[in-house]
């Protein structure tokens, strides 16, 4: 499964992008105006952060002229940039467009299979399924992903479902146990990640049984 993190901040993606494990950054205008920077510096710092990864930068645009023109602005911005697009009509024939071209694309704001359906015949490279916000209703966010990744799978799109609006490391849980190919997070689910108590208390009691034999590795 492919990790990436959510965020705007190009400090919070210079650090995760230090453990080596982050496959891309996915950006909303939410978080962008968040970063209190400056869009296209944000998306080409975050691009030469991690020049391997797939950056998703939205359009704002709810008509096509304009997406469009948007879109192929937003994309020049840097090789690794994913033209982000809302799951609207006008976004659908956008997502065509650029797959005519040749240009990634991750479909954002999609909630039910039937949505995903139209981002996954438009040649989206990426689905982005909300789970969180789903959940915030009391309802099973996920059940939405679980049925995108079977119809990917039983139809063999190209395209890979994200999973967004992550909130926890139980949504990194059901998204693996759901074979999604792509979670984004906010950097402090990836730090959440590392956490049990037993790896704690077993590492203090290597190093305690380590240190009361007085040994050394390096002299
Ligand atoms: O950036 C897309 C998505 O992950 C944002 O979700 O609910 O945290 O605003 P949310």
């Amino acid at each position: 499964m492919k990790l990436f993190v959510d965020t705007g901040d190009v400090k919070e993606v210079e650090k995760a992008a230090e453990l080596g494990i982050i496959d891309g950054v996915t950006t909303n205008p939410t978080l962008i105006a968040k970063s209190g920077r400056g869009f296209k510096e944000t998306v080409q710092e975050i691009c030469k952060i991690l020049p391997e990864g797939d950056i998703s930068a939205e359009v704002v645009a709810t008509d096509y002229d304009t997406m469009l023109k948007e879109a192929l602005y937003v994309s020049s911005f840097a090789p690794n940039v994913v033209v982000k697009v809302p799951l609207i009509e006008p976004g659908i024939r956008l997502v065509s467009e650029l797959t005519r071209r040749d240009i990634k694309t991750n479909v954002t704001l999609v909630f039910t299979v039937g949505q995903a359906l139209l981002a996954a015949k438009a040649g989206a490279t990426y689905i982005s399924n909300f789970v969180g916000r789903v959940d915030d209703l009391t309802l099973e966010g996920m059940d939405a992903v679980r049925d995108t990744v079977s119809m990917v799978e039983t139809y063999g799109f190209d395209s890979e479902v994200l999973v967004a609006s992550v909130r926890h490391p139980l949504h990194v849980l059901e998204s693996v146990r759901a074979g999604a190919h792509v979670a984004t997070m906010p950097f402090k689910v990836i730090e959440m990640l590392f956490k049990h108590p037993l790896t704690d208390s077993g590492l203090q009691r290597f190093l305690a049984d380590w240190n009361a034999a007085g040994l050394h590795i390096l002299e």
